[in-house]
């Protein structure tokens, strides 16, 4: 990796998305090590996250690094203090990594640009989420063995970083990805994503993939779900009976139980949700090692 910064799935190479994934299998077991001893990355959260948050926390403390949790709450933001009068604190007392997540599209790669810092995308608006997307290509390769898979990304399309981020990265790899779901949700121009199909007609699709990924109707960012939602495109006991015997189902967390998915269907044997977030912990390290390591 010769980026400074992850800000998008297109700042890696193919080998360099590659090179990530195998070095965070070797770093799935490493808990404590001094790789990043004497950095200091800072989570700069002004959006809510479980998974992303801790998970670059755990990921920077197994390498060493020292970690501060920017609480946006109880910061000089309440004062009226800019973003980029923020970061330029931050870079000011010395921190050598932003991870910024924020409801806005574009705020992380204008935090890479007012500082001199590693800035690391940890969600931005509807844009993307490069690491989300990484660790999911590595649960595919982990319980499929291969990349080139049929994908079906379902739900809530147009809102979502998670599916822009994933498409790119699952194109590049030479995966076949196809958009699902209600057109208010899906639309056309989810298609120039990396060469995905855009399609309405869920049950068609279901017989042939091999990765059945679910999304999280985005509420907070205006979609709304009526009571037919579930029953026209929700990943029930019956729409997950139709799937090849090895496909597997994903979510990116957190879920709407009851909406999108059924938790009959996320608790079972062909959900790999729990492996998508056991996975985050070891892809972050990776980021943060291949970013920061021999500064
Ligand atoms: N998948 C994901 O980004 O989850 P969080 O919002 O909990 O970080």
């Amino acid at each position: 990796v010769v980026a400074r910064s992850l800000l998008s799935v297109a700042d890696l190479s193919n080998d360099e998305i590659v090179e990530v994934l195998d070095l965070a299998v070797a770093f799935r077991w490493v808990t404590i090590s001094s790789l990043l001893r004497g950095r200091t990355v800072v989570n700069l959260f002004y959006e809510h996250s479980t998974r992303t948050r801790i998970s670059f926390e755990l990921a920077a403390k197994h390498l060493g690094a020292e970690v501060v949790n920017f609480s946006v709450a109880d910061s000089a933001e309440a004062k009226g203090e800019s973003l980029r009068d923020t970061a330029l604190t931050l870079e000011a007392m010395g921190v050598d990594a932003l991870v910024v997540r924020h409801s806005a599209d574009g705020v992380p790669y204008q935090t890479a640009q007012w500082t001199n810092l590693s800035v690391v995308n940890a969600g931005d608006g509807t844009n993307e989420h490069p690491t989300q997307a990484l660790l999911d290509l590595l649960t595919i390769r982990e319980r499929l063995g291969r990349l080139d898979v049929n994908v079906a990304i379902i739900g809530d399309v147009g809102h979502s970083r998670v599916a822009r981020s994933l498409t790119r990265a699952l194109y590049r790899m030479g995966a076949q990805t196809t958009l699902i779901g209600p057109p208010e949700m899906v639309p056309e121009f989810t298609a120039s994503w990396g060469g995905a199909t855009v399609s309405h007609d869920l049950e068609s699709v279901l017989p042939d993939l091999d990765v059945c990924y679910v999304l999280r109707v985005q509420r907070e960012r205006g979609a709304t779900a009526g009571s037919d939602y579930r029953k026209e495109y929700g990943i029930t006991r019956g729409r997950a009976a139709k799937l090849p015997a090895e496909a597997v189902v994903m979510h990116p967390g957190p879920m709407n139980r009851g909406v999108e998915i059924d938790s009959d269907v996320a608790d079972s044997p062909r959900s790999v949700i729990r492996e998508q977030v056991a996975n985050g912990v070891p892809v972050r390290m990776a980021v943060l090692y291949e970013l920061l390591a021999g500064e």
